[in-house]
C-alpha cells in the first residue's frame, strides 16, 4: 500500500515520510516503537494514570480545552489515537446524533483505541494518515499531541491535510507542546527528555504551528498557553465563504 506520494519539489518531505511495507512510517517505528507500536509497552502507557503524569497533571485540563471547542450533533475528526479518556470525552461531546471517527496509522492503535470506545455508536476507530486529506470534510478535527512527534515536513504535511479536512465555517484544534516560559522550572527537564527521547519535539519551541500551515487568508488563528507556556491550544478557524 502507498501511504505518501512524492510531490514535485517535495524531496525532504517524501524522505520524512517514507513508510516501511507495513505503511508505519519510518520516523514512528524508528522514534517510537517503545511508545506505539510495542504490544508489551502499549497497554500500560495507554492507561489514564501514565498519561496524567507524563503532561505533568495537566491531562484533564487540556482535554477539557479541546472538548470545549466540539457541538454536540457534529461530525469531528481525531487525526491520531490518544492513551487515556479522550476519544471516550470526544464520543460523548458530539453525542447520540453526532459522529467521531478516530484514525491512526498504527494497526496496534487502532485496536487499542477501539476498546476504548466499545458500545458508542457514535464512535468508528479506523487505521488513516493525518497527512491525507479526508474525503467528506469535517465540523471539527482535533490534533492532541502528534505534531510534536513527527519531522517538520510531516508537520506541513498533517497541517494543510487536516486544515483542507474541515469545512469553511469549521475548525482545527491543535493541543501541543511549546516553549516554556524562560523561568520555567521544569524547562530543562523537558528539553532533556525531548533530546533523548523526542527528537521532533522542539519543532514547536522553534515555529508556531501556523507556520506550518499554507499561506491562506480563508483561516483565522487563536492560540492560548497553559502551564508556564509549556502547552498550546490553537485552533484555526476556516472563514464561510461570503
Ligand atoms: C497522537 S500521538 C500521542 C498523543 C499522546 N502522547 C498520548 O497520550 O497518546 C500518537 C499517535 O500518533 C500516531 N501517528 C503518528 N503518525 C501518524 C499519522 N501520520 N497519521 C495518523 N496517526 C499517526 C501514532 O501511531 C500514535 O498512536
Amino acid at each position: 500500500m502507498t501511504f505518501y506520494r512524492k510531490q514535485d519539489g517535495d524531496t525532504s518531505a517524501a524522505q520524512a515520510c517514507a513508510s516501511t511495507s507495513t505503511g508505519v512510517p519510518d520516523y514512528l517505528r524508528e522514534t517510537y516503537t517503545w511508545a506505539y507500536l510495542n504490544p508489551k509497552t502499549v497497554p500500560w502507557l495507554s492507561s489514564a494514570p501514565v498519561v496524567a503524569a507524563i503532561l505533568w497533571g495537566n491531562a484533564s485540563r487540556l482535554i477539557r480545552k479541546t472538548v470545549e471547542e466540539i457541538e454536540p450533533g457534529t461530525r469531528v475528526l481525531q487525526a491520531a489515537a490518544v492513551y487515556g479518556r479522550f476519544s471516550t470525552k470526544l464520543a460523548q461531546a458530539v453525542g447520540e446524533n453526532g459522529q467521531l471517527d478516530v484514525i491512526d496509522i498504527a494497526p496496534i492503535q487502532v485496536e487499542t483505541a477501539r476498546k476504548r470506545v466499545q458500545g458508542m455508536n457514535q464512535a468508528k476507530v479506523m487505521i488513516g494518515d493525518a497527512s491525507v486529506v479526508r474525503s467528506t470534510p469535517y465540523d471539527t478535527v482535533v490534533c492532541f499531541f502528534l505534531l510534536h512527534e513527527v519531522p517538520e515536513a510531516m508537520k506541513n504535511k498533517i497541517v494543510s491535510a487536516l486544515l483542507a479536512s474541515t469545512k469553511p465555517g469549521g475548525k482545527v484544534v491543535f493541543v501541543d507542546y511549546h516553549k516554556p516560559s524562560p523561568l520555567h522550572p521544569l524547562k530543562p527537564v523537558m528539553s532533556k527528555i525531548f533530546d533523548w527521547l523526542e527528537p521532533f519535539a522542539k519543532g514547536l519551541w522553534h515555529k508556531e504551528i501556523e507556520e506550518y500551515a499554507p499561506d491562506n487568508n480563508d483561516v483565522i488563528w487563536r492560540k492560548e498557553t497553559l502551564f508556564g507556556g509549556m502547552y498550546q491550544k490553537v485552533v484555526a478557524e476556516r472563514r464561510k465563504p461570503t
